[in-house]
């Protein structure tokens, strides 16, 4: 697969989101593990995961462990897998997200994650999303001291706006390589966050960029010029929904979630799907 940057590793340009495969409607662990293999039989070196991707209370870390245990069972190298995780969400176990970003959890958390991934450093950690009750530089001062201690390789932030972006770069002292923000057809707002990126040479990581687990299948029907452009080309409008957003800047790198790795096998293929100017211009438009 055609490859893109995060710090100074080059990952596939289609990564793959876990979340489906440890939320509400998740498969199976055969199935969610022969998705995961699918996907880095496709060449998918870039995997996203939160410890807040559990249903229940008791199973903190389910996806975490889920991918691990993924990467342990393959056949093949995944030394070049890139597992992206994140802190400072919690699910309490009644279908709710809660936030707690201060210092010592997220360090706490981080330490949690080691354990479930078995790794000595994680890959790329990323704040979760602000908590309005605790400074943001508090949070992202975590994040650095993960950094410093050699706990983390990479650093990155969630759900961010421009400013924090600014603030999380210079507290990490330069070191920001990646924001994780909605970025779909059905949500743009994002897009101010996506040019900054581009301009600081930050990947940039679209989160539901099909529209999210339960519309991603509909994403034909909502938006016409993507089934119409997809129809031209004989492929699925969600790959011309990925091809879009790769071509809006090389720091692009969108984690479509999958949980069948029909989805997945799929979804990589956007990365050779190239569009006219005339069709990107009409999939803004849409
Ligand atoms: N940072 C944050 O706050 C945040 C929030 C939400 C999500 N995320 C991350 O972003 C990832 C992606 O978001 P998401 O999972 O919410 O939504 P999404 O990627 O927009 O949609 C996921 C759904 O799309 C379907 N799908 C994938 N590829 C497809 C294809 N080629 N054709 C048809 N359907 C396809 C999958 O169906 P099947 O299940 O049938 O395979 C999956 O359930 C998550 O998995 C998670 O890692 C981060």
């Amino acid at each position: 697969m055609r490859t893109r940057r995060i710090g100074d590793v080059q990952v596939g340009a289609i990564g793959l989101g876990g979340m489906p495969m440890s939320i509400e409607g998740r498969p199976d662990e055969q199935r969610s593990i022969a998705t995961i293999h699918a996907a880095l039989d496709e060449g998918v070196t870039l995997i996203d995961t939160a410890d807040a991707y559990h249903l229940h209370a008791d199973e903190v870390g389910h996806n975490e462990a889920l991918i691990a245990r993924a990467l342990a069972s393959y056949g093949g190298d995944t030394s070049d897998v890139l597992v992206a995780t994140k802190g400072g969400h919690l699910r309490p176990g009644d279908g709710s997200w809660t936030l707690d970003g201060s210092p010592e959890h997220l360090k706490e958390a981080c330490e949690e994650s080691l354990k479930r991934l078995g790794v000595d450093a994680i890959g790329l950690y990323q704040f979760h999303r602000p908590d309005p009750r605790v400074p943001y530089g508090e949070s992202v001062g975590a994040i650095r001291d993960l950094l410093d201690a050699g706990k983390i390789r990479f650093a990155g932030i969630s759900n961010a706006n421009p400013d924090q972006i600014r603030q999380a770069n210079e507290i990490l002292g330069g070191r920001l390589v990646s924001v994780q923000n909605q970025f779909s057809p059905a949500f743009r707002s994002s897009e101010p966050e996506l040019e900054l990126c581009a301009e600081m040479d930050v990947a940039f990581l679209p989160w539901s960029p099909l529209g999210g687990i339960s519309q991603a299948g509909e994403l034909g029907s909502r938006f016409a010029p993507f089934a119409e452009v997809a129809r031209d080309h004989g492929v699925s409008p969600q790959q011309v929904c990925l091809a879009w957003m790769l071509a809006k800047a090389p720091v692009v790198i969108p984690i479509p979630g999958s949980s069948r790795p029909e989805t997945i096998r799929d979804s990589v293929k956007a990365v050779d799907l190239e569009l006219s100017a005339e069709e990107l211009a009409r999939l803004d438009a849409a």
